[in-house]
């Protein structure tokens, strides 16, 4: 049985694109103006934090945050998890910290808090915690330990918009907080992200980090007038605070996303619903249903085998691709980053055995596509099909 079932569908609607295509006929600005403005402030609205700043994508966040940290704190280590995606790691190295890795609690695939509060020591800067697909990753423990002792959370919500703990959106509790508005996630502006606080200062460093450090991208008058102070020899309108990047976004992005946001708490609804059905009716014994659902909200069905059973893992793969439903193996990152090329030689070899529960998602995890429209009967199928293998 064909079940046509790709990893996204319809995420950009005709909806958005007729309100692209009539701004586009204003013949408009086209780069970051009002519309990227008036996005930022009804994104802050959704997720209930002061300041919110548009760029070009969540790995672009993770770029500008982990800049901003280096600018702040200079160097030393920051706590990652091994299941999360590249750009979370990369930005850690490429702004000269050292990532200190943590293993996945099965029942979130989020790092497990036990074993962060474990690491935390002189030397951390900052936990970088990843919501992994739509899972909350906050426990009270870790957010009351991380405030005694004085050390900054960011989280990564690019995959689990929407999500909560204790009734509270994820992004709203970190320092900054990074989402990302990629075609494959909860909701879309082509390519996107955003970087979120409640910080003053930091929302001004961002603004400039996102416009290549320049310190007229700051909102307040009072920063930009004492650079102007402490530099006469510059002209005031090319003033570069920091060594920075350019990475904002376009005004037809904002108006996609503008859009977009009307939609998200419905399909997030739908979407919440459709991965109840799909666990409730896979076979536990085969795979895993036992997830903390509490708060979660993802774009994804999560696919963990039971046992480490290759010849089982082969035989699931072939029944997925014979009925035509896409998938991604080790979930949306990969699976165990410290595998990875890029971190030859920063971390030891055979490193990744420190972390069995990535492991085990690396090799028998996989994510298949959980979009608003699916139908139940198509669900029910798709659990059938998995079933039977
Ligand atoms: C956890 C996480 N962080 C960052 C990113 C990067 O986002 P983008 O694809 O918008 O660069 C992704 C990507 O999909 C992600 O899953």
């Amino acid at each position: 049985m064909k079940l046509n079932w790709p990893l996204m569908e319809n995420n950009i609607t005709i909806e958005d694109l007729d309100k692209a295509i009539e701004f586009l006929k204003s013949m408009p600005r086209l780069t970051q103006s009002s519309n990227v403005q008036a996005f930022e402030a009804e994104w802050s609205k959704w997720l209930g934090v002061r300041f919110s700043i548009y760029v070009n994508s969540g790995a672009s966040a993770n770029l500008i945050t982990m800049a901003l940290l280096k600018h702040l704190y200079g160097s030393g280590e920051i706590i990652v998890p091994t299941l999360t995606w590249v750009s979370d790691i990369a930005s850690v190295i490429q702004n000269g910290f050292t990532p200190v890795f943590v293993d996945i609690n099965p029942r979130n695939l989020c790092m497990d808090d036990k074993q962060v509060i474990t690491k935390l020591s002189k030397k951390i800067k900052a936990v970088f915690l990843t919501h992994v697909q739509g899972f909350n990753g906050l426990t009270e423990q870790l957010l009351s330990t991380l405030k005694e002792r004085n050390i900054p959370l960011i989280e990564d919500v690019c995959e689990s918009h929407g999500a909560t703990f204790k009734g509270k959106k994820l992004g709203s509790f970190g320092l900054i907080s990074n989402f990302s508005f990629y075609f494959a996630h909860h909701m879309s502006t082509i390519e996107g992200g955003m970087v979120c606080t409640n910080s003053q200062d930091i929302y001004e460093m961002i603004r400039m980090l996102r416009s290549h450090g320049m310190v007229r991208e700051a909102s307040s008058e009072k920063i930009k007038q004492r650079y102007a102070r402490e530099n006469p020899d510059l002209t005031p309108d090319f003033i570069f605070a920091f060594p920075a990047y350019n990475v904002r976004n376009t005004e037809i992005g904002a108006v996609i996303g503008l859009n977009q946001l009307k939609h998200l708490d419905e399909n997030n609804a739908k979407r919440i619903r459709n991965l109840e059905i799909f666990l409730k009716n896979l076979d536990p014994k085969k795979y895993k249903t036992d997830f903390n659902l509490e708060g979660s909200c993802n774009y994804a069905f999560n696919l963990i085998i039971k046992k480490p059973d290759i010849k089982f893992r082969d035989k699931v793969e072939r029944a997925l691709r014979q009925a035509g439903v896409e998938f991604r193996r080790g979930s949306s990152g990969g699976g165990n980053q410290v595998r990875q090329p890029y971190l030859k030689g920063i971390v030891q070899d055979k490193e990744w055995e420190k972390y069995p529960e990535t492991e085990h998602v690396h090799f028998f995890g996989y994510y298949i596509g959980n979009y608003p429209n699916l139908q139940q009967q198509k669900i029910l199928s798709l659990c059938n099909l998995l079933n039977k293998v």
